[in-house]
C-alpha cells in the first residue's frame, strides 16, 4: 500500500483529502505545517512515504521553501504542488525547482487520483531499475546482498572484488558472525569461475573420517558404513570454488592431505588407489588467529602459506558502527517480508540501543535480535523494549531504582501523554508505538482527558 503525505494549512482540505485518499486505498499522513512535514521526514531515512502533496501557500513556511528542502533531503520523493486558481507562476517555479507535477485547486478528485496513480507507477519503475542496478553492482540479490556504509568495510569489499578475479587461494579471517561466508560467496560470484559450483564445507562439524570422506569421496567398503561409492566435494567443486569453513579446526592428518591437493591439484578417493585431478580454487575461513596456531604447532606452516596467498580480514561490527543501522534495516525488511508483518521502522531509542551495543556475535547476532523483535512486535515499529540488549536492561534498572510512588494507571496516563506528544498527536502512530489499537487509544484518551490542547 502506498503512503501519501499531505501538507496543507487548511484543515478542511486536509480532512477532505485524507478521506478521499484513504477511501482509494492509500495510507495517509497529514501535516498542517511545513515544518512538521520536514521533521517527520528527518526522523529516519526509511519513513514510509511514497509521494507528497504540498500546498504552496502556507503561513509557517513558504511552500517553495519546503519544496527546496524536500528536493535537497529526499530527491527520491515525488512532490505534487497544489496551487490556487490563477497562480500559474507558482506552479512553474515549483516544477523548475524539482516538483513532479502540480494541480490547481479546486480539482475534481479523478484528476488527483489519476495523477497519483501515474506518479506511483513511475516511481515503482524507477525503484525497480535502481534495485536491479544495485544488485548488479553488488553481484548479489536477496540473501546474498552485502550491506555496509562504513569505510572500513568498503575497503574490505573493494579488496574482495579486486582479488576475486585472480585464481589465488584466499584466507578470510574475522570474529564469528562478521560475514566470512558471505565474502567467500562473493569471491566466487565475482570470479571467472562463477558459472561453476561454489561448494561449502564446515570442517569443524565433522570427525576426521567423515571430513575426509566428504572431501575426497570414497569407494564402497572404504570404511565401516561406506556402503556405496560416493563422490567427494573436491570433485563436486571441480572448475569452481571450495569453501573450507573453520579451517583452524582441521586435524594434522587432514591438513597433510589438504596440503597435497593444494600443491599437486590431485587427490586419492578413500579406499581406492587411483589419483584424480581437480581444478579447484580454495577459499578458507577461520575465526582463530591462524598464525598463532602455526607458531604453537597446531597448524602446518606450509598449508598456511598455501591457503593464505591473500588474506581478507573482516572487522568486528563494534569497529564499524555506521553499518549497524543499514544492516538492521536490511534485516528488518527481509524478516518482515518473510513473516508477512507490516513493520517498517525502528524508533530512535531502539536505534540508539542498537548502535551503542558491542555485538560480540557481530552481524549474526544483530540479525537474530532484529528477527526476534519482528516476531514480538505488535505495532508497526521496532522499539527499544523489543531489544534484549544490555543497554536496555541498564536503562530499566535505573528507572526501577528511582521508583516513584504512583499508581499504575498514572504511569499509563503519563506514558500515553508522552508518546502522543512525541508523535505530534498522531494517533495511529502513537497507537502503533504503544502496541494498542487505535480504538483503545481513543478510549484511553477520553478516559484520561488527554485532549490535544491540554498537551500542546
Ligand atoms: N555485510 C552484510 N550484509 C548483509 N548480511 C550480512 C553481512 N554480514 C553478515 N551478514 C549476515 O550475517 C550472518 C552471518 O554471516 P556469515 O555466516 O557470513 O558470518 P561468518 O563470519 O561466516 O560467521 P561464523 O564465524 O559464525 O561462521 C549471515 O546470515 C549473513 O548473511
Ligand atoms: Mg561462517
Amino acid at each position: 500500500m502506498a503512503t501519501i503525505f499531505i501538507c496543507d494549512d487548511e484543515t478542511e482540505i486536509l480532512r477532505y483529502l485524507d478521506k478521499l485518499l484513504q477511501a482509494s486505498g492509500y495510507r495517509v499522513e497529514t501535516f498542517a505545517r511545513g515544518a512538521d512535514l520536514l521533521l517527520r521526514l528527518a526522523a529516519a531515512e526509511t519513513v514510509p512515504c511514497d509521494a507528497i502533496l504540498l500546498d504552496v501557500r502556507m503561513p509557517d513556511m513558504d511552500g517553495l521553501q519546503i519544496l527546496d528542502e524536500l528536493c535537497k533531503r529526499r530527491p527520491d520523493l515525488p512532490v505534487v504542488i497544489m496551487t490556487a486558481h490563477g497562480t500559474i507562476d507558482d506552479a512553474i517555479s515549483a516544477i523548475k525547482q524539482g516538483a513532479y507535477d502540480y494541480i490547481t485547486k479546486p480539482f475534481p478528485k479523478e484528476k488527483l487520483l489519476g495523477m497519483l496513480e501515474r506518479l506511483l507507477d513511475h516511481r515503482r519503475l524507477v525503484q525497480e531499475n535502481q534495485q536491479l542496478r544495485e544488485e548488479l553492482h553488488r553481484g548479489g540479490s536477496g540473501s546474498d546482498a552485502i550491506i555496509f556504509r562504513s569505510d572500513a568495510f568498503r575497503e574490505v569489499y573493494d579488496l574482495t572484488l579486486q582479488v576475486a578475479e585472480s585464481d589465488a587461494n584466499i584466507l578470510v579471517m574475522g570474529e564469528s558472525g562478521t560475514g566470512k561466508e558471505l565474502i567467500a560467496a562473493a569471491l566466487h560470484r565475482n570470479s571467472p569461475r562463477r558459472s561453476k559450483p561454489f561448494v561449502s564445507l564446515n570442517c569443524a562439524a565433522l570427525s576426521d573420517t567423515l571430513l575426509e570422506s566428504q572431501l575426497f569421496g570414497h569407494v564402497r567398503g572404504a570404511f565401516t558404513g561406506a556402503v556405496m561409492n560416493q563422490k567427494g566435494l573436491l570433485e563436486e567443486a571441480d572448475g569452481g570454488t571450495l569453501f573450507l569453513d573453520e579451517i583452524g579446526d582441521v586435524s594434522p592428518a587432514v591438513q597433510a592431505k589438504l596440503l597435497r591437493v593444494t600443491q599437486e591439484k590431485d587427490f586419492i578417493v578413500l579406499g581406492s588407489t587411483r589419483t584424480r585431478k581437480v581444478d579447484v580454487r580454495f577459499v578458507a575461513a577461520t575465526n582463530k588467529d591462524l598464525m598463532k596456531e602455526v607458531i604453537d604447532g597446531r597448524f602446518r606452516e606450509d598449508l598456511y602459506y598455501r591457503l593464505n596467498v591473500i588474506s581478507i580480514t573482516l572487522p568486528p561490527l563494534r569497529e564499524r558502527r555506521e553499518d549497524i543501522e543499514p544492516l538492521a534495516r536490511h534485516f528488518l525488511t527481509a524478516t518482515a517480508r518473510r513473516m508477512k508483518k507490516d513493520i517498517r521502522d525502528i524508533d530512535d531509542s531502539a536505534l540508539r540501543t542498537l548502535i551503542q551495543y558491542d555485538w560480540p556475535g557481530n552481524v549474526r547476532e544483530l540479525e537474530n535480535v532484529i528477527e526476534r523483535a519482528v516476531i514480538l512486535a505488535r505495532g508497526g515499529v521496532i522499539t527499544a523494549a523489543l531489544l534484549p540488549l544490555g543497554a536496555r536492561r541498564e536503562a530499566l534498572t535505573v528507572t526501577a531504582g528511582a521508583a516513584q510512588m504512583v499508581a499504575l494507571d498514572e504511569i499509563e496516563r503519563r506514558h500515553i501523554t508522552s508518546i502522543l506528544k512525541e508523535t505530534g498527536f498522531h494517533k495511529s502512530r502513537a497507537a502503533a508505538i504503544l502496541g494498542i489499537s487505535r480504538k483503545t487509544l481513543d478510549r484511553k484518551i477520553s478516559e484520561y482527558h488527554l485532549a490535544e490542547r491540554d498537551n500542546a
